[in-house]
């Protein structure tokens, strides 16, 4: 495939000369673009002697003599004649520009004119990785559909330990070859059942038990089943994300909404996914009024809640039900112990409690245990990647 490699103005610009190499063993051609403080850091003639080509270095620049550009202006040809567009390091300047749509150098104006999939590896400092504005714009650009690569944790540049440093090459050459894969639309007869995030038990009106649970796994495994055509039913505990647009939502707090809402609407699923994080215990009775501190220790009194997916698993019929297990040990074992316990045909097993993976994280590493007694191992990814892949 054609690939036209943006490189901005950062530090990391070296990295993209080893990155636009391994593109070119992949089988890629590859069209360098340096912005005029990426020069700063790298020089075009790096990427011309890796590349074979020209590289493109600013709005007046001509195009190479080997490409055969279908039109005059530059810009517009280059964005015609390529398959994907590739910033690697993004800066936050670039990011910003894009989101913006801003167009006062070629890369700018290239990304405008440019209809195919674009992949940004952003790379900065981690305070302005961790600015407002900047998330403002990973946001706006995710949304339009491009594939973020988020930047790793470790010693920055300016001596600090933060997130801000350029993916691993590898990563970015796996969200490439992802990006160029055509859609997949395998999943148009299937309606999926999700529940995602936490639950809330009401101790009484200004107080709750609930577990640790951001929704980000079960959200983003709603996106990634309406992108491959499935009908979508997501049944979500309070979590602080956007629904994914066609998902058909059903708000609830409680285990037992969750319960109701899920038997509810099971009519022609197909496949539930049991992602929630679903409270093992209610308050035995929820109080009417604020309860008042008044003595020194409290004991509350706690009920089980109905349990879904074991529900699910005695119910299921042809449905594929699938579970989840958070545990801080014994992996195998215990998801072992869930698949059979619960009826389920694969449970999702995390192992939580690490600094970098399970809740909250945009991180994840698992493994899938089936009802064969195979474990597939899912070696740690972003939420996305891992659903898309
Ligand atoms: N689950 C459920 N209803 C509940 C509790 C859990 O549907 N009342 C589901 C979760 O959505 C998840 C799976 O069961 O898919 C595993 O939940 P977990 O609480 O870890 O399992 P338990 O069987 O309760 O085991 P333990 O708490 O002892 O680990």
């Amino acid at each position: 495939m054609r690939i036209v490699l943006g490189v901005t103005g950062g530090i990391a610009a070296y990295k993209a000369a080893e990155l636009a190499r391994l593109l070119i063993r992949n089988g890629h051609e590859v069209q360098a673009v340096l912005t005029r403080s990426a020069q700063e850091f790298i020089t075009p003639l790096t990427f011309a002697s890796l590349t074979g080509r020209k590289v493109i270095t600013d709005i007046f620049s001509s195009a190479s003599p080997e490409a055969t550009l279908s039109s005059s202006v530059e810009h517009i040809g280059v964005a015609q004649e390529h398959d994907l567009l590739l910033v690697a390091p993004a800066t936050a300047n670039t990011l910003a520009k894009f989101a913006h749509g801003l167009a006062d150098d070629f890369l700018s104006t290239l990304y405008l004119a440019f209809t195919g999939p674009v992949v940004l590896a952003p790379a900065m400092n981690d305070k302005m990785w961790s600015h407002p504005a900047t998330q403002a714009n990973v946001e706006v650009l995710k949304a339009r559909g491009h594939l973020m690569v988020d930047p790793g944790v470790g010693f920055l540049a300016c001596g600090t330990l933060g997130q801000g440093r350029l993916a691993e090459n590898e990563a970015i050459l796996a969200a490439v070859e992802a990006a160029l894969q055509p859609p997949l639309r395998d999943l148009t007869t299937e309606h999926i059942l999700i529940t995602a995030g936490p639950t809330q038990e009401p101790l009484d009106p200004v107080r709750y038990l609930t577990n640790r649970s951001s929704g980000k796994m079960g959200y983003a495994l709603a996106q990634a089943a309406l992108d491959r055509g499935a009908r979508v039913t997501l049944v979500s505990g309070p979590v602080a994300l956007k629904p994914p647009v066609g998902a058909a939502v059903i708000p609830v707090h409680t285990a037992q909404q969750m319960f109701d809402a899920v038997f509810a609407n099971l009519a022609d699923v197909t496949t539930v996914i049991k992602c929630a994080a679903v409270a093992d215990y209610r308050p035995a009775a929820a109080a009417p009024e604020k309860v008042k501190k008044a003595t020194a220790s409290l004991n509350l009194e706690l009920t089980p809640t109905s349990d879904i997916l074991a529900e699910l698993g005695r119910t299921k019929g042809n449905r594929l039900l699938i579970g989840f297990a958070a545990e801080t040990s014994n992996l195998r074992d215990y998801a072992t112990r869930k698949l059979e316990a619960k009826n389920c045909d694969m449970i999702v097993a995390n192992l939580v409690g690490g600094p970098d993976s399970g809740f909250e994280s945009d991180n994840n590493e698992v493994v899938l245990a089936l009802k064969s007694g195979e474990f597939i191992d899912v070696p740690k990814a972003s939420n996305t990647t891992a659903t898309s892949a």
